[in-house]
């Protein structure tokens, strides 16, 4: 079969024939129609991550058509469209991942391949009304969001949300599940263009965290909100503090900005404010967000789209930080 494989860091991305997996005891084989790319497989090919191991085939989201199913394996037939969970082994704490979870892409061969072998455990049917692209857009991103909007600040109806950096691919899928559960959605970003396209999906209104008093113009125009979703976390993570309102919480599930500091304990505290950290998320949650991602029909935002050889620019869209949306690789 077909692979991308990288060999080692800052090593381009090549596409090289290897063998096609052979499947265990429990585990199907899925013949990838659609991957994309996450933030992590660039932070594997800069070596910034932990657990590095070459070769591997990077790549956490796919969906495809089960080409080989083990016979033990019940519920799954051949020709089966589905999505891959990349979440793995858990655990049974719905609080904590186990020492045993892992990432489907690293240190398991990932999804951008011709075919890839997965637990069965780990395979839902595709939601109907999403093409192949459009589930593969889901998985990581959408779990982590689904998580850390639904499970962490258990986001109600009428609440005001508020969701940093909207250009990110898991704070667009944060934005998406915050509305159908009716709250009042916010946003952060460093353009205008993307402001305005999310305010056609519902957003109220956004503000843009390179102007110097972005807090203050938030403070003004919503009076402070009831859950704070964050990706960046960095410089702009005390003016979170700013903007959120006594008794909020502040769920973060990701560093883009970097490490956070200057924080005033007494902000903290006085407000009574629960500030999380949330990564991925569990078994049940992926279910879960699939019925929310069927019952509302979502569709992801696709920024970008490649074919499987063009991949390694794939990669270069996302170093640029040039999408809007997922980058999305196409068989
Ligand atoms: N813990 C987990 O399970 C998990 C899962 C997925 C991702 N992550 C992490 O979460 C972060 C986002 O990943 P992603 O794949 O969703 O996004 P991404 O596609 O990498 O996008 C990053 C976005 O971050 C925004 N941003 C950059 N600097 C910012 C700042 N100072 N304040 C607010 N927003 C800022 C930008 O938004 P604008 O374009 O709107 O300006 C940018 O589009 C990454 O650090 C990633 O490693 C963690």
């Amino acid at each position: 079969m077909k692979a991308a494989i990288l060999k080692g860091v800052h090593q381009p991305i090549m596409i090289e024939e290897v063998p096609t997996p052979e499947i265990k005891e429990d585990e199907v084989l899925i013949e990838i129609k659609s991957a994309a790319l996450n933030h992590r497989d660039l932070w594997i090919q800069k070596g910034q991550y932990a657990g590095l191991k070459f070769p591997i085939i990077l790549g956490s989201d796919g969906a495809g058509v089960i080409h080989q199913v083990d016979r033990q394996v019940k519920n799954i037939t051949i020709g089966q469209s589905v999505v891959i969970n990349p979440s793995w082994y858990w655990g049974s704490n719905p609080k904590v991942q186990s020492k045993e979870y892992r990432i489907l892409g690293l240190p398991d061969n990932g999804t951008f391949a011709q075919y890839i072998k997965v637990p069965a455990i780990f395979v839902y049917p595709k939601p109907e009304h999403l093409s192949f692209s459009e589930a593969a857009a889901y998985p990581l991103a959408g779990l982590t969001a689904y998580r850390a909007t639904i499970t962490r600040a258990e986001v109600q109806a009428g609440e005001k949300v508020l969701i940093t950096g909207i250009g990110g691919g898991v704070a667009f899928f944060a934005m998406q599940f915050a509305l159908v559960r009716g709250a009042e959605v916010y946003v952060t970003s460093s353009s205008s263009e993307k402001i305005e396209k999310v305010m056609s999906y519902g957003v109220k209104a956004g503000f843009n965290y390179k102007s110097p008093s972005w807090e203050k113009e938030a403070l003004g125009y919503t009076g402070g909100f009831d859950a704070i979703i964050d990706g960046a976390a960095g410089e702009t993570f005390t003016k979170l503090i700013e903007v959120c309102r006594p008794g909020g919480r502040i769920v973060f599930y990701g560093g883009t900005a970097g490490i956070i500091n200057n924080v005033l304990p007494a902000k903290v505290f006085w407000k009574q404010l629960t500030i999380m950290g949330s990564t991925m998320g569990n078994d049940t949650e992926f279910e879960s967000m699939l019925e929310m991602i069927k019952q509302y029909k979502l569709i992801p935002m696709i920024s970008h789209q490649f074919t499987f050889d063009n991949i390694q620019a794939a990669f270069e869209v996302m170093d640029k930080g040039e999408q809007f949306g997922k980058i999305v690789v196409n068989f």
